[in-house]
C-alpha cells in the first residue's frame, strides 16, 4: 500500500505547539461558543496609529511608491533610522550599516540564517519571547537557556552568563525592557555582561531593544551597544516600529550592527521576502522623523495599567508580582496554586494548567511562564484598557479564590 505522504520538513519536527498558540486557539473557541471571554495573552499596543504616520503612507501610495523597494530598505526609512540611533540612543551607524525587514521578527530571522552553523549555541536569558528559541531550533542551532529567577528581577548576572559560554556560544539573545518580564539592565548591568563578553570574542549579542520606549519611573534607557562601544562591532541591536508607534500591522522592524552580517542579512532577505512593504515603510519613516507625543502619551498609559495591575495583583493572596520596568505585560508567580485542586477536583499541575483554569473558569486567557521558558509563572498583556485589566483581575481573583491549597509547606 501506499505510504501517504507527509509534506512536512523534519526541519520543523522541534517545533513544538507553544502555549501561547494553545491559549489563543482556546480563547476563540470558547468566544465561538458564545463566552465573554477576557484577552490577556495579545503583544500588542490597543492604540491605533497615530493620524500623521497613516498620512504619510496615504500620500506615499498616492506618489507612486508602490514599486518594489530597495532590499534593504528605502533611502528615507534607512536614513531615520541612522538619524534615530544618534539621537536616541547617541550611536552612530552609517545606512549600510542598517537593514529594514518585515517586523523585528524577520530581522532576528535573518541575522540568525546568516550566522549560525549545525550546533551553534545561542543563549537565551529566561523568561525570553519563545519565538527566539523555535527560530534557532529550524535553523539548527542549540537554543541554551540561562533561568534567570525573580529574586534576580529576571535580569542575567554576570556570573551565570560567564559559566554558561562555550566554544560553540554565537550568540546571546538580550532583550530589555523584555517580553514577558518587563526587565531592564542598568548602565552597570550592562557594563558587567560586557566585561564577560570581552573575554569571548567568538560570541555575538543580539540586543532586543523594540520596548526601548516603554520604560517606567522616569528610568533612561541605555542601549547595549552605547554601554559596550568596544562591543559595537559585535553587537546586532533589533529594533522596529511595532511597539513604539502602534504599528503591529505594518511589518516594519529594521537591526543595525557589523556591516559583514548587514550584508548577509540583505542575502537572506533577497531570498525570502525582499524589500519591506514600500508604503509602510514611509510610514515607519514618519514615524521616526516626526513628532514623538504618541510615543510619550502611550508610555504614560502603560505606565499608569502597570500601576493599576501590580497593586491589583499583589493583593492576591498566593500570586507574586514585583512592578516590571518596562515593556507591558505582567510576568506573575502562581507557585502558590501549583499542587491546588479546583472545585471539580482536578489538580493543578504547572502553570499551563493554571492558565487552563484560569479560562475555563475565569474566561481570561493568559499565557503560561513555559513558553517563556520559566516556571511557575503567567503573562497578562497589560496593553487594554483600564476598565477591562480591572474586570479580568477581579475574575482571576474570585477564580483563585476557588482553588483549594493541598501543600503543606
Ligand atoms: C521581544 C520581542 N521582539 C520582537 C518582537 C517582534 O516584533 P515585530 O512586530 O516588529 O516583528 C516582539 C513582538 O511581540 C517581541 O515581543
Amino acid at each position: 500500500m501506499e505510504q501517504p505522504l507527509n509534506p512536512v520538513s523534519s526541519r520543523l519536527t522541534p517545533i513544538k505547539p507553544s502555549a501561547s498558540a494553545w491559549v489563543s486557539q482556546a480563547a476563540k473557541a470558547l468566544k465561538a461558543q458564545g463566552h465573554d471571554v477576557i484577552d490577556m495573552g495579545l503583544g500588542e499596543p490597543d492604540f491605533d496609529t497615530p493620524a500623521h504616520i497613516v498620512e504619510a503612507a496615504h500620500a506615499a501610495a498616492k506618489a507612486g511608491q508602490t514599486r518594489y523597494p530597495p532590499t534593504d530598505g528605502t533611502a528615507e526609512l534607512k536614513q531615520a533610522v541612522v538619524d534615530k540611533f544618534k539621537r536616541e540612543n547617541n550611536l552612530d551607524y552609517s545606512s549600510s550599516q542598517v537593514i529594514v525587514s518585515n517586523g523585528a521578527k524577520q530581522v532576528i530571522f535573518n541575522a540568525l540564517m546568516a550566522s549560525l552553523e549545525d550546533g551553534h549555541e545561542v543563549l537565551l536569558c529566561a523568561p525570553y519571547f519563545g519565538q527566539y528559541k523555535d527560530m534557532v531550533l529550524i535553523l539548527g542551532g542549540k537554543p541554551v537557556e540561562l533561568p534567570c529567577s525573580a529574586a534576580d528581577k529576571f535580569l542575567v548576572t554576570a556570573s551565570a552568563l560567564n559559566d554558561a559560554i562555550t566554544s560553540k556560544t554565537r550568540w546571546i539573545i538580550l532583550n530589555a525592557p523584555s517580553n514577558p518580564s518587563g526587565a531592564l539592565y542598568s548602565s552597570q548591568q550592562l557594563n558587567a555582561i560586557g566585561d564577560v563578553l570581552d573575554r569571548h570574542p567568538q560570541v555575538m549579542v543580539m540586543a532586543d531593544e523594540i520596548y526601548e520606549h516603554i520604560i517606567f519611573d522616569d528610568q533612561k534607557f541605555v542601549s547595549f551597544a552605547a554601554a559596550n562601544p568596544q562591543l559595537k562591532q559585535r553587537t546586532l541591536i533589533v529594533n522596529g516600529v511595532s511597539k513604539a508607534y502602534a504599528m503591529t500591522g505594518w511589518r516594519i522592524g529594521y537591526g543595525a550592527g557589523n556591516q559583514d552580517l548587514i550584508s548577509a542579512m540583505v542575502k537572506v532577505q533577497s531570498q525570502i521576502s525582499s524589500g519591506a512593504c514600500s508604503v509602510a515603510q514611509a510610514a515607519a519613516a514618519a514615524a521616526l522623523n516626526g513628532p514623538q507625543d504618541s510615543v510619550r502619551d502611550f508610555r504614560v498609559a502603560f505606565e499608569r495599567r502597570r500601576n493599576l495591575v501590580v497593586s491589583r495583583i499583589q493583593q492576591i493572596e498566593g500570586l507574586t508580582l514585583d512592578a516590571p520596568g518596562g515593556a507591558f505585560y505582567a510576568f506573575i508567580g502562581c507557585d502558590h496554586f501549583i499542587g491546588a485542586s479546583t472545585p471539580n477536583g482536578t489538580t493543578i499541575k504547572d502553570d499551563t494548567q493554571f492558565t487552563q483554569y484560569l479560562l475555563e473558569d475565569a474566561k481570561v486567557a493568559a499565557v503560561a511562564g513555559s513558553a517563556y521558558g520559566l516556571s511557575p509563572f503567567f503573562r497578562l498583556s497589560t496593553a487594554t484598557a483600564d476598565d477591562i485589566l480591572n474586570q479580568a483581575i477581579d475574575r482571576i481573583a474570585e477564580s483563585v479564590a476557588k482553588l483549594t491549597i493541598n501543600k503543606t509547606d
